[in-house]
């Protein structure tokens, strides 16, 4: 095996990217001045700062329209909890983040799959789903998809949000990629479009802070947040208070934005540089270019088994997710590469190694 293994498996950055002094700081800015509403009990919505902040952050929200969780993946299950019950129809996107895929395979939801295109959602084909029956929610992840990379236009936005009211279905707006886009201004949220009160919107500062920082957030209608928060308390009390003061410290104090503009850089490095190994080593593989994000999808020729390939290819010391991880069926000649945590000098000796493992499984003589 060539040196250390090359992970283009998790979803997270490498850790020279995390924003550690910064954080350091803000922790103990935070608990000079914040430490009695961050070392106490809190309620079900999670820190009234912060609240506030993200209100205005998104510029048309009220306080009570949202509440901050530990992480937008608990924000998910908390409404995936509330909204959903056995047999409800459910539209996920194929292919389709595993986790919240994971999480509504066992609610006992019926899973109704509409597929990705460059520009994302198909709406088409989620029209004709909605005249089989109806849809109680559709789980769409906006910005910089995970897995697929591609970002919903505006236009599929206004005709989302148009569909929801029609059609009396929620709309789960999952947003963590939404402020790293890699040029340009972020698109506008669906929940900024919608007037029927039919979306609900999460993100989190886990891609704009550091994913160990647990702090996502729901905004919403206020009545759902309200009853949200409710079982929230119900359940741990309140969210972490001094993980939610250090956040609100870093926000107030322009070091968030600072740090989005750097990860952005950062991230577009490695993208490019993953892009042009592919192209240069990988030619058969076919993919979006991401405009932001974590992530990019590869299809691989017909026929091409890419969990054995993952096999193939940890041995050569480089690992990926395999796509039937992201699929209700199907997926089996593509894959996820996360550049995030994969440095861009390290691009080509990732996709190098990919491209000898398959040449190995191809020609039956595995390393
Ligand atoms: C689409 C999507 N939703 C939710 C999450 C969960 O993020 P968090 O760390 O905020 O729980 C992720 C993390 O990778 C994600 O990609």
């Amino acid at each position: 095996m060539a040196g250390d293994t090359i992970s283009f498996a998790r979803g997270a950055p490498s850790a020279d990217i995390l924003p550690h002094e910064q954080v350091r700081e803000a922790a103990s800015r935070a608990l000079a001045s914040d430490w009695e509403t961050a070392l106490s009990y809190g309620v079900g919505i999670g820190h009234p700062g912060l609240c506030r902040w993200v209100a205005e952050r998104h510029g048309h929200l009220d306080a009570d329209q949202v509440m901050i969780t530990n992480g937008s993946l608990e924000a998910g299950a908390m409404l995936f909890g509330h909204l959903l019950g056995p047999g409800d129809r459910v539209v996920v996107e194929q292919p389709t983040y595993d986790r919240t895929l994971l999480l509504l395979q066992q609610l006992g939801v019926e899973l109704v799959p509409v597929r990705l295109e460059a520009d994302g959602l198909d709406v088409g084909q989620l029209e004709a789903a909605l005249s089989e029956g109806p849809v109680k929610l559709a789980h769409v992840i906006a910005n910089a998809h995970n897995p697929a990379g591609c970002t919903l236009s505006t236009e599929k936005r206004h005709r989302l949000v148009e569909l929801a009211a029609e059609h009396d279905f929620w709309i789960f707006e999952d947003d963590p990629y939404r402020e790293l886009p890699f040029e340009g201004e972020p698109l506008q949220t669906m929940l900024s479009l919608d007037e029927g009160g039919k979306v609900v919107h999460a993100s989190s500062f886990s891609k704009t802070v550091s994913p160990g920082v647990r702090v996502g957030y729901l905004a919403g209608p206020a009545e759902e947040i309200g009853k949200l928060a409710k079982k929230a308390n119900e359940t741990y009390i309140s969210p972490n208070m001094l993980a939610e003061s250090i956040v609100l410290e870093l926000c107030r104090s322009g070091e968030l934005d600072r740090n989005i503009e750097f990860v952005k850089g950062e991230l577009k490095a490695r993208c490019d540089a993953l892009v042009a190994a592919l192209r240069e080593q990988l030619p058969e593989a076919e993919f979006v270019v991401p405009d932001g994000g974590y992530f990019l999808w590869l299809d691989l020729a017909e026929g091409t088994d890419t969990p054995a390939l993952l096999a193939e290819a940890k041995s050569e010391g480089v690992s990926f997710v395999a796509g039937p991880d992201f699929m209700i069926e199907g997926g089996g000649n593509s894959l996820r590469l996360s550049f995030a945590p994969v440095p861009a000098d390290r691009a080509a000796e990732g996709v190098s190694r990919i491209a000898g493992a398959l040449e190995r499984m191809r020609s039956g003589s595995p390393a």
